[in-house]
């Protein structure tokens, strides 16, 4: 049994909280009111919400003109959900329905934004929630998010994959749902982000390029596309390009990773649990899943925040890394509508923002001193 921190916490989500008069942003009501006939969801379904899910589809100007070819380039601005992160959609689902099947508790493994999302939809729905993260291995705005929403945090002295089998066995033999993109009701609400996108663009992009860790997101959108398709929401199809960092690229040397290393600490997998879904999404959609190096993670990364205006996290980089690598190898033709999704607030892990970044010691609070200093005197 899991014995609740405090006494007063009650699951206290309603089966049909009504939306609030304004919606919160516009008339948003959150990706589960939005894309219901899509979702494993009834009127019974109580609805645990943060109204994530309608983010920016950015026009990139500068990383367009960068890459030399004359194509389209959006960014699908993830880091404006609720908790930071993409997380949020899959997490609205996965909630409501452990609460719908009698959960009183959940767990999770997590590089961090996980973690912070199933932390802050726990909160809402007054249950219980554990996370297993590796040991100092999490951005510290992650880390802060779990604890302060109220999550039991739990170290692991190794990485996210013995800490995912962990979470895995326990689930299994314990009362508390496993909230890992393992669980089908994450890629449920993750598929919404592809329903977004052709939303936004009237039709589906030629080419979708996202980062891989876990690989759940890279088979959340694929799914999306097929079946928005199927429906009649758009013509055609993306070409899906996945992207992982040179030292934790499993599914591009074809094997389990042991030790993955990159500074991209979301990304930071060996053995990613949906490899499956994400070897399938590159192969049916003649896409590929390719490499960038830490060094290529920073260049995107900084690229991003200094000329687009766009703050991502570095694993959030990795598309733009990987797409600007494979336009030097050619592979963009002229005319192509791009979309790269930015996964994750740049907010979440001030310490990698500001690495290259050193604050220049205060001046004496006088007019000279101060114009010298911004260069005008
Ligand atoms: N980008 C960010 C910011 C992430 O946090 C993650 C995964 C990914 C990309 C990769 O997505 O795993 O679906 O392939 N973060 C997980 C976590 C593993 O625990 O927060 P994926």
């Amino acid at each position: 049994m899991i014995k609740p921190k405090s006494k007063n916490r009650k699951a206290n989500a309603t089966p049909h909280p009504p939306p609030p008069p304004q919606g919160g942003r516009g008339s948003w009501s959150g990706v589960v009111q939005r894309y219901r006939a899509y979702l494993p969801v009834t009127s019974k379904t109580p609805v645990v919400t943060l109204l994530e899910g309608n983010t920016p589809l950015i026009p990139a100007r500068h990383l367009s003109e960068r890459l030399g070819v004359n194509a389209a380039v959006y960014f699908k601005f993830e880091g404006l959900n609720p908790t930071g992160s993409f997380k949020d959609r899959g997490m609205t689902v996965a909630v409501s329905k452990a609460i719908e099947k009698g959960a009183k508790a959940i767990l999770c493994a997590s590089t961090g934004n996980t973690s912070a999302s199933a932390a802050a939809y726990a909160a809402r729905a007054g249950i219980l929630c554990s996370v297993l993260i590796p040991e100092g291995a999490i951005a510290l705005g992650k880390l802060a998010q779990a604890l302060i929403h109220g999550a039991r945090v739990i170290q692991i002295r190794g990485n996210f994959d013995k800490a995912l089998t962990l979470a895995r066995e326990i689930s299994r033999s314990r009362p508390i749902a496993l909230v890992n993109s393992l669980n089908p009701d994450r890629i449920e609400g993750q598929k919404t982000a592809a329903f977004e996108v052709v939303d936004a663009l009237g039709d589906a992009p030629d080419i979708h390029c996202i980062p891989v860790g876990n690989a759940g997101n890279i088979t959340a959108y694929w799914k999306g596309y097929r079946e928005y398709k199927a429906k009649g929401r758009s013509k055609r199809l993306p070409k899906m390009w996945g992207f992982q960092a040179s030292g934790a690229a499993p599914l591009v040397r074809g094997h389990a990773v042991d030790n993955p290393q990159t500074i991209a600490s979301a990304i930071r997998i060996g053995n990613p649990a949906s490899k499956t879904g994400a070897l399938a999404a590159r192969d049916e959609s003649k896409g590929l899943i390719d490499e960038v190096t830490d060094e290529e993670i920073l260049d995107a990364y900084h690229f991003l925040a200094s000329k687009e205006g766009v703050f991502g996290e570095p694993a959030s980089a990795a598309s733009v890394a990987g797409l600007i690598k494979c336009a030097r190898k050619g592979l963009i033709k002229a005319g192509q509508t791009i979309v790269c999704v930015i996964t994750g607030s740049g907010l979440k892990d001030p310490d990698t923002a500001t690495l290259r970044h050193r604050l220049s010691p205060a001046v004496a609070p006088e007019l000279n001193t101060v114009l010298e200093a911004i260069g005008l005197s």
